[in-house]
């Protein structure tokens, strides 16, 4: 199916809207990223069932410390939880799971976690499914910029493909497509080099309840899409 332009080959998703689900149902902000991680499983196999080669999930963003400390560590736990729970399915179901994002600032057991489900399936060869976790895209250009310096890169050596190379979706080709649950319509500073030509698809559906049905309707709207990239 890769060679179907009809179908994106990296689907992005900022996963939002999990604090105002738990609150519409009188439950705790926790409660509903408990409820998003449940549905990250799901979502995952959907995309993969359908044929998506890269699935990019924004999990939590270098501005999402500022929120209250109960929360944060509560984000951090969902993190580990979901590593240890589906890291085995996962890998049987032929994903390859990457980290975008810092890792320095995560807790020592988490960076293990990570980087021991990043090297258990990086030989798979079905979907990537790539997990923004203190992903930041400010962040990553600015380290990029440094990593050229310190590379001592000649300003003629900096091309368009050069730069990306730096970046930390070096070996992901840019997203296709481009969702928002919950429905605000901005980027909040994800991916803001690689979606220059991303179809953008905002739902006013939060996280918790973009189920298949909705994937279905993301890729059907895709799929109407008439890509130009500036030509005619
Ligand atoms: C998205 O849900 C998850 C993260 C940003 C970590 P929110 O927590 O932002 O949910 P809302 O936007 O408050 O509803
Ligand atoms: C974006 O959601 C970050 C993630 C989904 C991880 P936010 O809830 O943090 O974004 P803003 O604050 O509404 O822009
Ligand atoms: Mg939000």
């Amino acid at each position: 199916m890769s060679g179907d332009s009809s179908l994106p080959r990296h689907v992005a998703i900022i996963m939002d809207g999990n604090g105002r689900w738990a609150k519409q149902r009188g439950l705790s902000r926790i409660d509903g990223h408990r409820a998003g991680a449940k549905n990250v499983r799901k979502v995952a196999r959907a995309f993969a069932d359908h044929g998506i080669k890269y699935l990019t999930l924004f999990a939590f963003s270098t501005e999402n410390w500022g929120r209250p400390q109960e929360e944060v560590t509560g984000l951090l736990h969902l993190l580990s939880h979901s590593i240890d729970e589906e890291t085995q399915r996962f890998h049987q179901a032929n994903i390859k799971l990457v980290h975008i994002g810092k890792p320095d600032r995560l807790p020592l057991e988490l960076r293990r976690k990570i980087k021991s489900a990043t090297e258990l399936t990086k030989d798979n060869t079905g979907m990537t499914l790539c997990l923004a976790f203190d992903y930041g895209s400010r962040s990553e250009i600015v380290d990029a910029v440094r990593c050229i310096k310190e590379g001592n890169v000649s300003p003629e050596g900096i091309s368009e493909t050069i730069f990306s190379s730096y970046l930390d979706t070096a070996d992901i080709p840019d997203p296709d497509l481009l969702i928002r649950t919950g429905g605000e319509f901005r980027l909040s500073n994800f991916l803001l080099w690689q979606v220059a030509y991303s179809e953008l698809y905002f739902t006013p559906v939060s996280w918790p309840d973009f189920n298949e049905k909705e994937i279905e309707k993301a890729l059907l709207d895709y799929e109407q899409r008439q890509r130009r990239f500036g030509n005619l």
